[in-house]
């Protein structure tokens, strides 16, 4: 058996530069690599854990399927899937949650952020939203993740629960890993935490075309830097040169450095820079986009089948679970 890789994206809204980066980058180069075998998934269950709208939903889990698409993510290397469509990793969830205790959910900082970001609405999906994430991975027995520096303690939580699995009842889930890209963290571009779907303005996506980028760029703060010294390491020029070193070469990053440091630096002339260079890297998977975007049908039936596939593996997985557990 080839090595498993298995990773998700939330259906929460389009695509943006910290998921490609972060996430996307890594899902293609472990696809590419034949020791690998991958699976993909759009984590449309992960949405309901907190407060949403049902028709955005519904687009938005095939959205993102159409995002992999355009990315690169290919159907004949990689099995691409929904979440939903594959309800063994609700089972399994549930199975899971039987080793895990309340406490070590409550102090998972992911938990403590949802809850401050929406008071209102702690449900109990909310606090299992790590079970259902080890789930996914081990339902496969994948042992490499790609996704981004925020999904360590999640990550964590999925070792244990594979570490508990193995001794009480005797499984082999594999304690899987982080695969980690350069891009691991994207920051926002309001020069203030990491570039997320869920902070407006934070981030710059997929399908945004040029004067999108440059505008949003445009409202980037640039104030927040003291000219001369060592380039700052946050804050929003701190965070265009983290975005610089990512999306440049290194004679032009280290140009604007020079720049900073002798006190001459053109912020609009960095922007500038700075968009074109994430352009040219969105344009071909804008271009690919529209090629799946004309082809609905396609799309339908790699969905179909990637459930599918996915299914076949998920129920062998829960049902050596349940043998395992007396419930079979
Ligand atoms: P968001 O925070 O925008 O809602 P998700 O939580 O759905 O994004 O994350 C999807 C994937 O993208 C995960 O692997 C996550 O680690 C990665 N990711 C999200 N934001 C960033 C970022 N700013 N930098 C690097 N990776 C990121
Ligand atoms: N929690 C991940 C995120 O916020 C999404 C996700 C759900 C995931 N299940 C997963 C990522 C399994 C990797 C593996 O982006």
């Amino acid at each position: 058996m080839r090595n498993r890789v298995l990773s998700g994206i939330r259906a929460t809204g389009r695509l943006h530069l910290g998921n490609y980066l972060g996430a996307i980058k890594g899902m293609l180069a472990l696809q590419d690599d034949p020791q690998y075998e991958t699976l993909y998934m759009v984590a449309d269950v992960h949405a309901v854990t907190t407060p949403y709208n049902i028709e955005e939903l519904r687009v938005n889990r095939r959205e993102v399927i159409v995002d992999y698409l355009a990315a690169g993510l290919d159907p004949e290397k990689s099995i691409l899937f929904q979440q939903a469509d594959v309800p063994q990793h609700l089972e399994l969830a549930f199975y899971f949650s039987s080793v895990v205790t309340i406490a070590r959910m409550q102090h998972l900082p992911t938990f403590k952020d949802k809850v401050k970001q929406y008071p209102e609405a702690a449900t109990m999906a909310l606090l299992n939203y790590p079970i259902l994430m080890a789930s996914d991975i081990l339902i496969y027995k994948a042992g490499l993740v790609p996704v981004g520096i925020d999904q360590e303690p999640h990550i964590e939580v999925a070792r244990e629960i594979a570490g508990k699995m193995n001794q009480l009842y005797g499984m082999d889930f594999p304690e899987p890993k982080r695969f980690k890209t350069e891009g691991e963290y994207v920051p926002s571009i309001t020069g203030e935490g990491k570039m997320s779907k869920s902070v407006e303005g934070s981030y710059i996506n997929l399908t945004d075309d040029l004067d999108t980028v440059k505008a949003k760029l445009a409202k980037a703060p640039t104030d927040s830097g003291t000219l001369g010294g060592n380039i700052p390491k946050e804050g929003g020029v701190g965070n265009l040169f983290t975005l610089l070193k990512l999306f440049t070469d290194n004679e032009t990053f280290v140009k604007f450095v020079i720049d900073y440091r002798e006190k001459r630096i053109r912020y609009s002339e960095m922007k500038q820079v700075l968009a074109d260079a994430i352009y040219k890297e969105l344009l071909p998977i804008q271009e690919k986009r529209r090629e799946f975007e004309a082809d609905p049908e396609k799309v339908d039936q790699i969905i179909k089948e990637g459930a599918e596939k996915a299914r076949a593996i998920a129920r062998e997985t829960v049902e050596e679970v349940r043998k395992k557990m007396g419930l079979l």
